[in-house]
């Protein structure tokens, strides 16, 4: 009998690869995402449930996942993909813009797995794989928001996995390095916010890790493929993994430099090449 997936953020990037991805290997999908109208694709496919689920609403949450259950009989595995991205100076965001953040990446999560976690508790199985992010591992210019988002996401699924193992539920987390979909467009950006010194540095700062995000989805000579990390998900849904997972080769890169060389020696050579208020 197939097993059953429930994927949130379906409408594009990595949460749609992935859903294709599931359903290509004969799973059943619970495809979620907030405006399922504009679906096309996925809504084609065969054992494919393209269905309303924002983060944010816990009634969307709960309507989701009882009609997975309802449709397929059971959910072995969640997704927890959907999150926005944030880069730019701390004081570049206002408190409102940092609190939406958190209600989405962290606050977010948690509520689809607090809708989920009975059901899997019941059945005494399940897997959970949250997509973080190599902003998760290490701090970087211009991340305070979405690092904090992501480095809680790491914890949480590590505490989750302690609280979960009597019931037989393994949880993972996937951290991707930097590939091309929707997230890196800079919709989510505040580099060029304000005039003075403090917006001057920001966008200095934002062309900085402009260079150094092309760097990392070119890192050993080739472009990362998005669809990469729809294959990390599915072995956490599939094999024996680890908790923590990375997927690219930059990622890859930083974990084996953070398994090796002291924290604060790393930390030290960041900061040595940031840009200085001279150079402004
Ligand atoms: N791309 C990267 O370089 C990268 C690197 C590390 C980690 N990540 C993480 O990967 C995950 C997927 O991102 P992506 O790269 O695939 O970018 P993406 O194409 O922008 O996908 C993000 C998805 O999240 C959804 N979403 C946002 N807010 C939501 C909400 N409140 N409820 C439900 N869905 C919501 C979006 O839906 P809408 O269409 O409704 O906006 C979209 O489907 C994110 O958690 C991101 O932090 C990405």
């Amino acid at each position: 009998m197939p097993q059953t997936v429930l994927i949130t953020g379906t409408s594009s990037g990595f949460g749609k690869l992935a859903a294709k991805k599931f359903q290509a290997e004969g799973w059943n999908v619970v495809a979620t995402m907030r405006s399922p109208d504009k679906e096309t694709g996925l809504t084609q496919l065969d054992s494919v449930l393209v269905t309303r689920l924002d983060v944010t609403d816990i009634p969307s949450i709960d309507t989701a996942v009882a009609e997975g259950i309802e449709r397929f009989g059971e959910i072995d595995v969640l997704v927890n993909n959907a999150g926005l991205g944030a880069h730019g100076l701390f004081e570049q965001y206002s408190a409102d813009e940092a609190r939406a953040l958190y209600e989405t990446d962290v606050f977010g999560t948690m509520n689809v797995c607090r809708a989920v976690l009975p059901h899997m508790r019941e059945r005494r199985k399940g897997r959970i794989i949250t997509v973080t992010s190599v902003a998760g591992l290490i701090g970087g210019p211009g991340t305070t928001l979405y690092s904090g988002c992501k480095f809680a996401l790491e914890g949480f699924t590590e505490s989750l996995a302690m609280d979960y193992h009597a019931w037989g539920i393994k949880v993972f987390t996937v951290a991707p390095g930097a590939f091309d979909t929707r997230f890196n467009t800079s919709a989510n950006d505040a580099w060029d916010r304000g005039s003075d010194e403090y917006g001057q540095y920001g966008r200095k700062m934002g062309a900085y890790m402009a260079d150094i995000i092309d760097n990392m989805k070119k890192a050993g000579g080739k472009q990362s493929d998005p669809a990469e990390v729809a294959e990390v998900i599915y072995a956490c849904a599939t094999e024996d993994r680890p908790i923590h997972n990375v997927v690219g080769v930059d990622a890859e890169g930083l974990a084996k430099t953070l398994a090796t060389m002291p924290r604060q020696q790393m930390l030290e050579g960041m900061l040595a090449r940031l840009p200085k208020l001279d150079d402004l």
